[in-house]
């Protein structure tokens, strides 16, 4: 996906976004929390593609932020500062775009200017999400087998996706994102171009995709978000030897 689409949506997007989906992508959001809390509670997590952070409201102590826009991460960065996290250096800092650390009490956020494809972090994830995240990504194998490496044994995947879908309603609102949103998007942020091409990333994502990287793991959740077009899938790394880590 071309970054510079997200660059030029950071200021807008949590607000356009609200306004596009009718605020279901919230809903969706907090279905998605409410089902990893089933299964774990805190730990160290990886969120993938974070755009402005939202994901911090699963609120584990221990949050990487892996996103490639700069500027939905400078977006980010404002957030949480003005939740009274404090931005602190690095000892050593060798990566060519520098993360960032923030802190408040017992919360560190790290934000690592990377993709999915290529981030690297010196410890192993209890949980990675991926809200929205997939679709974007350029190489699935290449993100999904980072994931892997990522993640620890015994530890759960969360992936929030659109990906396409045979029924009518699916296809109604494929064309409601491809026709409607870039209309709504062109008078609220003047980006009509780039939502028709986000609409075009989903007609493209078929789920098998996705889970044809992860079957060692075990399928916990696998469900539908109210419309077809959302699912919501939960999985946990095998805890067996064998699995490549
Ligand atoms: C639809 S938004 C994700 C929404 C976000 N996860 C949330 O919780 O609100 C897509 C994000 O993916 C990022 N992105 C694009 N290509 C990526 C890649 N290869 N790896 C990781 N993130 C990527 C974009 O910069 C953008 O911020």
């Amino acid at each position: 996906m071309d970054i510079k689409i997200y660059d030029k949506l950071a200021r807008r997007y949590d607000l356009a976004t609200k306004i596009v989906s009718f605020g279901i992508e919230e809903i969706w959001r907090s279905v998605f929390i409410k089902n990893i809390k089933k299964f774990i509670k805190n730990g160290v997590m990886i969120d993938l593609a974070s755009a402005t952070g939202e994901m911090s409201k699963v609120g584990f102590d221990k949050i990487y932020f892996v996103e490639p826009s700069s500027e939905m991460i400078k977006v980010m960065v404002e957030k949480f500062k003005k939740r009274g996290f404090r931005e602190e250096n690095f000892e050593v800092q060798f990566q060519e775009r520098p993360y960032i650390k923030l802190k408040k009490e017992k919360k560190e956020y790290i934000i690592i200017p990377s993709t999915a494809e290529e981030f690297k972090i010196d410890e192993k994830a209890d949980l990675i999400t991926a809200f929205m995240a997939f679709r974007n990504f350029d190489d699935i194998k290449k993100a999904s087998d980072n994931i892997n490496r990522h993640l620890k044994n015994g530890g759960y995947l969360a992936i929030v996706e659109m990906v396409k879908d045979d029924s009518l309603m699916s296809k109604l609102i494929l064309w409601y994102m491809n026709n409607i949103v870039p209309l709504i998007a062109g008078i609220l942020v003047g980006m009509k171009e780039e939502y028709k091409l986000l609409g075009k990333s989903i007609n493209s994502l078929d789920e098998k995709k996705i889970l044809e990287n992860f079957k060692d793991y075990d399928i916990l959740v696998n469900k539908e978000l109210f419309f077809p077009i959302a699912k919501m899938y939960i999985m946990r790394k095998n805890e067996r030897e064998n699995i490549k880590s």
